[in-house]
């Protein structure tokens, strides 16, 4: 069955936005996705209809909790968690993470070990430094192969040992895109007797998550890069969550998973959530599944996996006809099922934050600078105040999309070449 692009676009208003006439490109997704009308229609609807605080008797208090509840539950679904008991949102990965993280280490001692990596984002590095100095804990640093661009499973054997309590991983790069074998990394975490916090943001718009397949013990992402509002969600394995006691209100309740949320919460997003994760329902609806919410989900993603490696091969395929130009990650088609589609490259002659520039102004949007991957650009070398181009694919964007963005960069960079001689 071929992709229902035009339907998928059409549930996307702000990809028909121009200015002054110039058409939008985006492929700024790593960084945030646009949303479908419903998710916009249902935040509103939120705000307007049933805008209260919960615990009240009264129609609106009620219809709130209503929405958090089916929020809750349709995540529970997209991320195969056991219960909803295990789904907890917060204003985003990186204030959740740093949350996870303060109510873990409480129960860790001076001397106990975790191992960060360096193919992370810094929301899943900084709250585990913060703590590691807080509690008096060693950390421990992992690298990704410079050759198959993922994290190994074998670079764990030296990083783990009996005082390991946590290691921090991420499941894809937003720099390179690559994608990391969770499944085999938890199994050797679990070995060594240690949990695995796993920073699915990237891959979460990209790859249906099964946490029980992948049985680790947190997984964080935030709903801003899959086509919803800004939320950040981290599922934690129940008996987990149920032994940790984070910072609290003395009257909110302790029951699970509302400890780990602080105050009021955004009530509006959390219908804008239902909305992001029905979107993914209708997709696979459009795509003949006929079956339980899951499985719809589970075909979306088959789906909008395939078509965005086509999108992923014709943007690299371009991108090294040009010369002069290094892609920061797997080239080789043989190995795309183990990236997403953002791609990130250097320019021998032209800085990323030109090339970015030029593109903006041509209406494509990409991003430019180290993306908050430190760790990742020192490894490679590459000035953290400079860092790289990134382009980064969703599933509505188009081939004509990417030859439209290459052939823009093809000429910024001849003009460029011909005005510095
Ligand atoms: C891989 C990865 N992890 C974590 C984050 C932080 O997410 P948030 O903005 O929800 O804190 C990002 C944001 O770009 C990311 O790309």
């Amino acid at each position: 069955m071929t992709f229902p692009i035009d339907d998928v676009r059409a549930a996307f208003p702000s990809l028909a936005i121009t200015d002054g006439g110039m058409r939008r490109i985006y492929l700024d997704n790593p960084a945030g996705t646009q949303v479908p009308q419903t998710v916009a229609d249902a935040t509103a609807r939120c705000l307007i209809e049933s805008n209260a605080n919960l615990g009240g008797f009264f129609v609106t208090s009620e219809r709130a909790e209503t929405t958090i509840d089916r929020a809750r539950e349709r995540m529970r679904v997209f991320l195969n968690a056991q219960s909803a008991r295990e789904v907890v949102v917060g204003p985003s990965m990186t204030a959740l993470t740093f949350r996870m993280a303060r109510a873990l280490a409480r129960t860790w001692n001076a001397g106990d070990e975790i191992v960060v990596t360096r193919m992370d984002h810094d929301g899943n590095i900084a709250p585990w430094l913060t703590v590691a100095q807080e509690r008096g804990l060693k950390v421990r640093w992992v690298d990704f192969d410079l050759e198959t661009w993922r994290i190994e499973p074998s670079a764990l054997d030296d990083a783990l040992n009996g005082r390991t309590r946590l290691v921090a991983i991420t499941y894809a790069s937003n720099l390179t895109g690559s994608v990391n074998d969770i499944a085999a990394l938890v199994k050797r975490i679990h070995e060594a007797g240690a949990l695995a916090y796993v920073d699915a943001v990237q891959f979460a718009p990209h790859g249906c998550i099964d946490v029980q397949r992948l049985d680790c013990d947190f997984l964080a992402c935030s709903s801003y890069k899959f086509f919803g509002p800004h939320l950040g969600i981290v599922y934690g394995r129940e008996s987990l969550l149920e032994a940790l006691q984070p910072d609290k209100v003395r009257p909110s309740t302790n029951d699970l998973p509302w400890r780990f949320e602080l105050g009021t919460p955004q009530i509006e997003l959390f219908a804008a959530l239902d909305s992001a994760v029905g979107y993914f329902e209708w997709l696979g609806g459009q795509l003949g599944a006929r079956d339980d919410a899951r499985a719809r989900i589970e075909r979306a993603f088959e789906a909008a996996s395939a078509y965005e490696r086509e999108l992923s091969e014709r943007l690299i395929e371009g991108l090294r006809r040009q010369g002069q130009i290094r892609i920061l990650g797997i080239t080789d088609a043989r190995a795309f099922s183990s990236r997403v589609p953002t791609v990130s490259f250097l320019h021998s002659a032209r800085s990323p934050e030109e090339i970015a520039t030029d593109l903006g102004r041509r209406g494509v949007f990409v991003w430019s600078g180290n993306n908050y991957a430190l760790e990742l650009v020192r490894t490679l070398g590459i000035p953290v105040e400079t860092g790289v181009v990134r382009i980064g694919a969703a599933h509505y964007n188009t081939p004509a999309e990417i030859d439209a963005a290459l052939e823009y960069l093809a000429a910024a960079n001849k003009t460029a070449h011909s005005s510095a001689l």
